[in-house]
């Protein structure tokens, strides 16, 4: 019997009728771009949150975490809305909510993605759920609607307003590929993505900081590009070429030019990133990581001084490239290095880090995984 079954029985007195899993993610390329119709090219690390599902007879919700000491949280059916109570548990009360569930259910999580690193946690839980939903109730809905139906969740229940790049890659990655997802329409496509074939390897650094603009600073980022849209009357960045902003700078602010800058530049880079990985031209790959970085902490403003260390550190220690990953303010950054470098970055970093009087990282690795799965039925 499986942990998260064994804690379900415990918890709810018989076992689950279906168990699910879905991943966090690492963003390669195409960071602050998603909520602007713009490619990214993320993949899901090996991390993944399991749900156990059962049904129950009355109009109860009650859900239990492996992670909160599985201790129960319950709810009537017909108080599933959107409104500020709760904490965690309202992550996968939004997916009830979102796919129109009738039903009273035990639920059981047991999350295995490391909380608050820019590792899309809450991704990974919204997907787990919905993935298990969606079998146990034969629901058919395809994992470009669930994608769409999990983010509504976090927007409209959870009050994060995300764009569709972490639900997405929770639902559709495949092993050993980056996610090439076009966010406009969300077709996408498998690029693969071996570098330990190269001798390298891609390191996750989770720079443990938090930093309180977080919410309002993703808001307005968001806000400037729809601000921008809305001044020189495109449907979004998707149209936007480098000298039709230049010759549009009159018409926006400073900020927005630079906001627009980065979209307009970080579309091209994971164009350019798909060419560069294809010819496993990971010289070329780095440059475009640098530059996305470069992006970010300048034309976007949402890095922060703990990523830019981890970012310099790694380069000063010969990665090919760094960048921050995710929302930013905080949180992770990746860098492709020699996989025989391993040590010597990450003494690098912690060095920098310890320099900087700044909380000690953590480090971790993954290759690119599978998208969310049902693990067991019945
Ligand atoms: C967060 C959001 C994503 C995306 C990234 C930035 O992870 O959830 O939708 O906007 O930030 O690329």
């Amino acid at each position: 019997m499986s942990t998260i079954e064994r804690n379900f029985v415990l918890t709810f007195g018989q076992p689950p009728d279906i168990i699910a899993a879905a991943p966090g993610r690492v963003n390669l390329i195409g960071e602050h771009i998603d909520y602007s119709d713009g490619y990214v090219l993320p993949f899901a690390i090996a991390d993944r949150t399991y749900c156990a599902i059962g049904k129950r007879s009355d109009r109860r919700v009650h859900i239990a975490s492996a992670q909160r000491r599985n201790r129960v949280i319950s709810i009537k059916l017909d108080d599933i809305k959107p409104s500020r109570a709760g904490k965690w548990e309202r992550y996968v009360l939004g997916v009830i909510w979102s796919l129109g569930i009738n039903q009273g259910l035990d639920i059981m999580i047991d999350g295995q993605v490391p909380l608050g690193a820019g590792l899309s946690s809450s991704a990974a839980l919204e997907c787990s759920v919905a993935t298990a939903l969606n079998d146990l109730f034969s629901l058919g809905i395809d994992l470009e609607s669930l994608a769409r139906l999990t983010q509504k969740a976090e927007n409209d229940y959870v009050g994060v307003p995300c764009g569709i790049m972490d639900q997405s890659v929770s639902l559709m990655a495949n092993r050993g590929s980056a996610l090439l997802l076009d966010c406009r329409d969300l077709s996408s496509r498998n690029v693969s993505f071996d570098v330990a074939a190269s001798g390298l390897e891609l390191l996750i650094i989770d720079t443990q900081a938090h930093h309180s603009l977080t919410d309002g600073g993703y808001a307005q980022r968001r806000a400037s590009c729809e601000s921008v849209v809305a001044k020189l009357s495109i449907r979004s960045m998707r149209e936007l070429t480098l000298e039709k902003l230049e010759a549009s700078k009159d018409l926006i602010s400073g900020i927005e030019f630079m906001r627009a800058r980065h979209a307009v530049t970080e579309i091209r880079r994971v164009l350019d990133a798909v060419v560069a990985l294809e010819k496993e031209d990971f010289v070329d790959l780095g440059r475009l990581l640098n530059a996305s970085h470069a992006s970010l902490r300048d034309d976007y403003d949402v890095s922060c001084p703990e990523l830019n260390t981890a970012v310099a550190a790694s380069i000063s220690a010969g990665a090919l490239g760094a960048r921050m990953v995710g929302g930013g303010f905080g949180g992770s950054a990746i860098a492709l290095i020699k996989a025989s470098h391993t040590q010597e970055t990450i003494k690098n970093i912690e060095t920098q880090f310890r320099k900087n009087r700044f909380k000690a990282p953590r480090f971790f690795t993954s290759l690119p995984s599978q998208g969310a799965q049902i693990i067991q039925r019945g």
